[in-house]
């Protein structure tokens, strides 16, 4: 992996975005500098000051914060910084516009590297063109975590670990639920959003990698038996009630069957997973699924035409860099069920996780999500046994990151029973 001697512990790249600043107060008010050295990262070097005015004012133990300047369109620069680092923890997106020439550098460097990226398009092009290179290289290079993927990817992981320990056997199906959540979006989010639409239109490898549910397993495994998300109100095979499609379902469903795939399937080649938001019972529970599911696709439809998508992003989108203030991130909520069913020699069992926490998901949370995700890789605090590749968090990094987060207020807990058993 990485070389002791590099200056930096961890480089959050794109401190002076929305989301690279919630993750560089955090890092510095949860750690102090001995514990983690960590720089702030940016192409404006006056932003940058500013930014670390405000972050020594902010924490006792900094009097300074280290700075490091370049272009996310000048592969040098970057080099220079991965080489630098332990770990690149990176906010600067849209991905699929500036992502590619820094984890080419990570690669080339054999520097650890998270993100926050929802792009599955960007995502599949790096693991088409980085994967081998970065196994090769010892390098983890280990996308989505924030609240894309993070609660799904490691709720299933926490589902999956207590079945194989508890029952001796995996669930082969898994659903993962957005019981609730209140939280706000950010110019930066909905700017990536709209590049992810434009690739759909564009690129035909996108549209595959839409359509199909494997699209992000390693080449020559894209194909299996899920159908992929749901897309119309349905009740719920597991827990009752009626459910709609998930917002996050293309991306969070991809991510998991990856991990899966990486781990080298411990949960079974004929592994299932959904996510869905549940809206209750009876007639009102359908009414609502209907209308969240109606609301989606008005959206996706809209999104889907070009005028349409140019002028939501020209005039209803906020710009990049406005987003939430910190008192709006650390304020809202959101909590993951993660329920998984499987047969053991005894007979079927259920298992059951909640993964959640009391700030807003996308921000104040993610965050803690995407800052842990640096810690957990910059110590070596990792259970996988995977050296390096373009990875998922349960794949790259595993249960310490849920560890972690415990220890800074979220809920990350599991519990099972067989079927017999159950009341
Ligand atoms: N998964 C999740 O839960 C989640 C949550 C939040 C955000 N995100 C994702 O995170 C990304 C960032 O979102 P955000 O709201 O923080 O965006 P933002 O506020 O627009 O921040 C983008 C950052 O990128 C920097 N940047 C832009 N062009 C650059 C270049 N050529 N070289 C170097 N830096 C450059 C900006 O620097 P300047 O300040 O100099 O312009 C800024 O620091 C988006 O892709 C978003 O989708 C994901």
């Amino acid at each position: 992996m990485t070389d002791p001697d590099r200056t930096h512990d961890v480089v959050v790249w794109g401190a002076t975005g929305v989301a690279g600043r919630f993750t560089a107060e955090y890092l510095t008010e949860r750690y102090a500098p001995e514990d983690l050295s960590v720089a702030v990262g940016g192409r404006s070097p006056e932003k940058l000051d500013a930014l670390v005015d405000d972050l020594t004012r902010r924490s006792d133990a900094w009097d300074d914060v280290p700075v490091v300047v370049g272009d996310a369109t000048d592969p040098e620069s970057l080099r220079a910084i991965a080489r630098d680092a332990r770990v690149v923890c990176t906010t600067v997106g849209p991905y699929t516009r500036y992502g590619s020439p820094l984890v080419e550098a990570c690669v080339e460097t054999g520097t650890d590297y998270c993100d926050l990226t929802g792009e599955v398009n960007w995502t599949r092009e790096m693991v088409d063109r980085f994967h081998e290179g970065a196994a090769d290289a010892e390098a983890r290079i280990v996308h989505s975590c924030g609240f894309d993927s993070v609660p799904s990817d490691i709720g299933t992981l926490l589902v999956e670990s207590f079945a194989a320990e508890t029952f001796g056997a995996p669930c082969e199906t898994v659903r993962i639920y957005l019981d609730g959540g209140s939280g706000s979006v950010s110019g930066g989010t909905l700017a990536s959003f709209g590049e992810l639409f434009e690739a759909a239109a564009t690129d035909p490898v996108a549209r595959e990698t839409l359509r199909n549910p494997y699209s992000l397993a390693p080449n020559g495994e894209r194909s299996g038996v899920d159908p992929g998300a749901q897309r119309w109100p349905r009740t719920d095979p597991l827990r009752g009630g009626w459910t709609a499609p998930s917002p996050m379902a293309p991306v969070n469903e991809r991510v998991v069957r990856r991990s899966n795939a990486l781990l080298g399937y411990p949960w079974g080649r004929e592994f299932r997973c959904t996510e869905v938001v549940p809206t209750g019972e009876g007639v009102r529970g359908a009414a609502v699924a209907g209308l969240v599911a109606g609301g989606l696709g008005a959206f996706t439809a809209a999104m889907s035409v070009g005028p349409v998508r140019s002028a939501l992003r020209r005039y209803a989108f906020p710009d990049p860099g406005e987003g939430p203030t910190r008192e709006e991130a650390e304020a809202g909520h959101f909590r993951i069920g993660v329920r998984g069913r499987g047969t053991a020699t005894d007979g079927p069992f259920t298992v059951e996780a909640e993964f959640g926490a009391d700030r807003d998901p996308g921000y104040g949370a993610t965050a803690r999500m995407l800052g842990e995700s640096a810690v957990c890789l910059a110590r070596g605090d990792v259970d996988s046994p995977l050296d390096g590749g373009v990875l998922t968090p349960a794949s790259g990094i595993g249960l310490p990151l849920a560890e972690r987060l415990r220890a800074v207020g979220f809920t990350a807990s599991v519990d099972g029973v067989a079927d017999d058993k159950r009341s």
